[in-house]
């Protein structure tokens, strides 16, 4: 499939203002400001083809944000080139615009005091979006996403996870090709994550949207990207599946057992016990493509579980463990061929 996304070697160098201490420092600063560079983008290279959904993942400062803003127009690359669907984003932005979506998880692009319909609306004034098109899918992103109780409301009276759900739709009332989200889950909670992640991994599957996402959250991509793309200080770490990313990176998930009474020794295919004391047991899970149900159904039937509990490792955990198992920072894994361009 060709790719309708790339970068080729993209970097970005912020100047970022370095403060002096001292009145005599601020002084200073102000006369004569010192800067010094911060590699927020390295190096970057990756390709992606029309219909895939991909997580762009990495800890605080990892610099997704930038990338996504290079990729959909509001930056311009320091080194390197992005392209998509063809197009330069910066050197062309509306023409870009018209065929991509983009969400800010923690900037709102709706009108905070006006009801969420005159959002939509504007929008659709802003897009030039066909009344026939704009119609059928206000109303049938609204019906998946529930909007219809607070769509004349104002946004300022919405919940986060309700504005969530409306910047998402928003974002595809012209029917972008391809829907850029920057960490479309921050901040909400376990049902309104739910949410979102069904909707989007619907959008994918049923309209064929591109989707690319930044988030921390591994379990964002577990539900909507079978593709991650892993950054850390600027640079690439890896791209792949997750469970190829769990095997490289040696972040698997553990899962505990609770008994309702002393187990004794317990064997679990597709697990290795890692700890656990009394009626608790640690298994960490070897990613082989078991389903945890399929493990449980393994274990003997007269073992009494009373509870289960699946921890899944922070993006924090995969990263610090990668580097704890490299000693230093490493060249970037690669788990999966890369789309041809
Ligand atoms: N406009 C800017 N001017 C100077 N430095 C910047 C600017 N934007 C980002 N940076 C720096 O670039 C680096 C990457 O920032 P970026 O916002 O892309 O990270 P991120 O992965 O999105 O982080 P987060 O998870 O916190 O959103 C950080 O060190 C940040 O301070
Ligand atoms: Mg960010």
């Amino acid at each position: 499939m060709a790719a309708i996304i790339s970068a080729e070697g993209v970097g970005k160098v912020f100047q970022q203002r370095v403060s002096q201490p001292g009145i005599l420092g601020a002084i200073r600063s102000f006369v004569a400001p010192v800067t010094r560079p911060v590699h927020a983008v390295a190096d970057i290279t990756f390709s992606i083809a029309a219909g895939e959904a991909v997580g762009y993942l990495g800890p605080n400062g990892a610099g997704k944000s930038t990338m996504i803003k290079m990729l959909t127009g509001i930056l311009t690359p320091s080194v390197g080139e992005v392209t998509v669907l063809g197009r330069k984003p910066q050197q062309e932005r509306v023409a870009n615009a018209r065929d991509i979506g983009v969400v800010f998880g923690q900037r709102t692009q709706l009108w905070w005091d006006l009801p969420l319909s005159d959002s939509f609306e504007l929008h659709r004034r802003l897009y030039r979006v066909p009344d026939a098109l704009f119609s059928k899918n206000r109303a049938a992103l609204s019906d998946m996403m529930e909007l219809t109780s607070f769509i004349e409301r104002p946004v300022r009276h919405l919940s986060l996870g309700q504005r969530m759900r409306a910047e998402i739709a928003m974002a595809l009332m012209h029917d972008p090709k391809i829907l850029f989200l920057d960490e479309p889950t921050i901040g909400l909670d376990v049902v309104a994550k739910d949410v979102v992640r069904k909707f989007l991994s619907r959008i994918n599957r049923e309209r064929g949207t591109t989707i690319i996402l930044t988030t921390h959250d591994l379990q964002d991509i577990e539900e909507i990207c079978p593709r991650l793309i892993m950054v850390d200080e600027g640079r690439l770490l890896f791209d792949g599946t997750l469970p190829a990313l769990r095997k490289s990176f040696g972040a698997r998930r553990r899962l505990t057992l609770e008994f309702s009474g002393d187990p004794g020794e317990v064997r679990l295919v597709g697990a290795r016990p890692s700890g656990g004391e009394g009626l608790l047991r640690e298994f960490l899970l070897e990613d082989d493509g078991r389903s945890l149900v399929q493990l449980l159904a393994a274990l003997e039937a007269s073992s009494d579980v009373r509870d289960v509990r699946l921890h899944e490792p922070s993006i924090e955990e995969v990263i610090r463990t990668h580097y704890q198992s490299k000693g230093s920072a490493p060249a970037p894994v690669t788990g999966r061929p890369a789309v041809p361009a």
